[in-house]
């Protein structure tokens, strides 16, 4: 554990002011959120979990009679005004979430903000324009951060889910007002930082997805702290080759064989229970319709892909998440958005829901992954953060959280 990581362990974010300690009544209260959620074509949210969930903050500073200022991304527009992006069409669904008006602004900075701001009265709620539609806010630019504080007398950051960013709207803004974390923020961190250092044992880490180089920080931190490592998804298959199994054509990273072997070797060494795929479907392609079959990962074909975990690994792993009293989960065991190749993923997404045991699902993947085992009722945790949560648990520091402001001695 790195010293910083140490200041937001032991109880939470010990060390940064949180919502609770600061005088909201009346006061223009600048909320980042992370509102970057899915639209379908016509432009209907088809998640709004992120929305949800910083419910309780808004609610809470409206309750406390604040002037709620809410600032977001929305995808990734490069710095230009790009409709396609705007957060406009997210209004309509706060307003139904929080059953009262929610006012928009057409940017984010400047004349037209700090009008709308003074006409508001305390417990209104003003939501303001795709942040990103300036390039200053990705270059955590000084004068866009100052610009973005001047319009508010103190700034909470509850978008868990971009706080791995450095940009004007997580992380610069808090130098120009008292900063603190909102509950999702707190809530996140509690949960990933101090499960993670603070584990009921047996700790298990799942870790799937298709690429092993996304995860190796994460493995890398892990190793030292679980008692079982379970690998799945594609990224399994890059281990299995750095072991010497013929994969056939299967998903492998060979700029990561070293690596793995490094990892595996490093996992034995430490006595820990390192659990691969025994078996998995392959298909000749990834076309609808094409053939598939189950085949131990002894002898996968050659010109054959595997694409899913096969049923004696689901069973491999549910033992041994069964006995499990933590599980943090990140990544999915096959390609689960085909049907055929879902059976994988969500065996293990009803074993660590059945599991006596603190569950967390880290990833937006794993998270959909859940739901759509309609087993998300039953985990612990759910993580709004993709790349937050995994560079958490890299052992890493979090821009969004740090600058926050440290609670005096
Ligand atoms: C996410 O969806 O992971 C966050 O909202 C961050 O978005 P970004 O990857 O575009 O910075």
């Amino acid at each position: 554990m790195n010293s910083s990581q140490d200041e937001q362990t032991g109880k939470g974010i010990l060390n940064k002011l949180t919502i609770e300690e600061l005088n909201l009544a009346g006061k223009r209260v600048l909320i980042r959120v992370d509102f970057n959620v899915p639209f379908d074509d016509n432009l209907t949210i088809t998640d709004d979990r992120r929305i949800r969930e910083a419910l309780p903050t808004i609610n809470y500073a409206i309750d406390e009679g604040a002037k709620v200022i809410l600032c977001s991304h929305l995808g990734r527009p490069k710095g230009k005004v790009d409709l396609r992006y705007s957060l406009s069409p997210v209004v309509k669904r706060l307003k139904r979430l929080l059953g009262k008006d929610v006012l928009f602004v057409p940017d984010c900075i400047g004349e037209s903000v700090t009008k709308a701001v003074s006409k508001m009265k305390p417990g209104d709620v003003l939501l303001l324009e795709n942040v990103r539609f300036h390039p200053e806010e990705e270059k955590n630019d000084e004068q866009f951060a100052k610009a973005l504080a001047a319009n508010a007398d103190c700034f909470i950051n509850d978008a868990f889910g971009t706080s791995h960013r450095a940009h004007a709207s997580t992380a610069g803004v808090a130098k120009f007002l008292k900063s603190v974390a909102g509950f999702l923020m707190k809530r996140e961190v509690e949960y990933l930082l101090g499960t993670v250092h603070n584990p009921l044992r047996p700790f298990t880490a799942i870790l799937g997805g298709a690429k092993t180089s996304g995860k190796i920080g994460v493995i890398e931190n892990l190793l030292s702290k679980v008692d079982r490592v379970i690998i799945g998804g594609g990224m399994a298959f890059t281990f299995l080759k750095a072991m010497g199994y013929e994969v056939g054509d299967s998903m492998v990273e060979d700029d990561m064989l070293e690596t793995a072997e490094r990892i595996y070797l490093k996992a034995r060494e430490r006595c820990l229970k390192f659990y691969l795929p025994v078996d998995c479907m392959v298909a000749e392609s990834m076309e609808p319709g094409a053939a598939t079959k189950i085949v131990s990962t002894q002898e996968i074909p050659k010109g054959w892909k595997a694409l899913d975990i096969g049923p004696a690994t689901a069973r491999l792993f549910s033992d041994a998440l069964s006995n499990s009293k933590t599980i943090i989960w990140n990544g999915p065991m096959g390609m689960f958005e085909m049907d055929v190749f879902s059976r994988g993923t969500f065996a293990v997404a009803r074993a660590v829901a059945d599991a006596y045991a603190l569950t967390i699902i880290g990833g937006g993947d794993t998270a959909l992954a859940v739901h759509r085992a309609g087993v998300a009722e039953a985990i612990t945790f759910i993580s709004t953060g993709g790349g937050a949560s995994l560079q958490l648990l890299e052992g890493k520091d979090l821009p969004g959280l740090v600058s926050l402001t440290d609670r005096p001695a």
